[in-house]
């Protein structure tokens, strides 16, 4: 069975990222599992001394996370012009041991703009050779006008991410 691996940049409880998450499993044919990890807040800050000896727990199981899943999405905002520093932090840990490789990535960056987190979030995922079909990357701006109340209001909203989600699947199949 395959699987999607699912990363939210937002800790917000109320994330507009992560309502679109939440929304991701309507959409996956039942066969496909699928996993949001929640934790990228208590992942301990980058250090790469501890990148191949005394690797703390979480950054473990994270990374065997990774490796295990034939597909990631990653769905975040936009802070200060920049990717949000708990998910860069929990994708620099991954830097070195190369759980991204030649993996399908989708990146939705769903933000009040968004522009350059979004291209940055490209850059990045490039360098940790995870692969971004082109349709699979999705800027979202505007985002707080396109949920409200743990849902997806707008429906051109939806059907770019539909999209995102079939050009993923169809890479994880390939
Ligand atoms: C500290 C802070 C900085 C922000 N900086 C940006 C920014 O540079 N660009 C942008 O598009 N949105 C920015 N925003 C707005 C976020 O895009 C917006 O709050 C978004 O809804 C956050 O995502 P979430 O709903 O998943 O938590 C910022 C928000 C905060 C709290």
């Amino acid at each position: 069975m395959m699987n999607i691996l699912a990363i939210c940049g937002s800790l917000r409880p109320e994330s507009s990222n992560m309502t679109i998450l939440k929304a991701v499993p309507q959409w996956l044919p039942t066969k496909i599992q699928y996993h949001i990890y929640d934790h990228i807040g208590k992942l301990p800050h980058f250090d790469p001394t501890l990148n191949h000896e005394d690797t703390p727990t979480e950054v473990n199981r994270f990374r065997q996370l990774v490796a295990d899943a034939d597909g990631i999405i990653i769905c975040s905002p936009e802070y200060a012009f920049g990717i949000p520093g708990s998910l860069k932090n929990a994708l620099d840990w991954t830097v070195s041991s190369g759980e991204f490789n030649d993996k399908p990535v989708a990146v939705i960056t769903a933000s009040s703009s968004g522009e350059k987190a979004h291209e940055a979030l490209l850059t990045v995922v490039n360098v940790i050779t995870g692969h971004v079909p082109a349709s699979s990357a999705l800027l979202i701006p505007y985002i707080r006008t396109k949920v409200a109340n743990g849902t997806i209001t707008d429906e051109e909203t939806i059907v770019k991410l539909q999209a995102v989600i079939v050009s993923l699947l169809h890479h994880m199949a390939a």
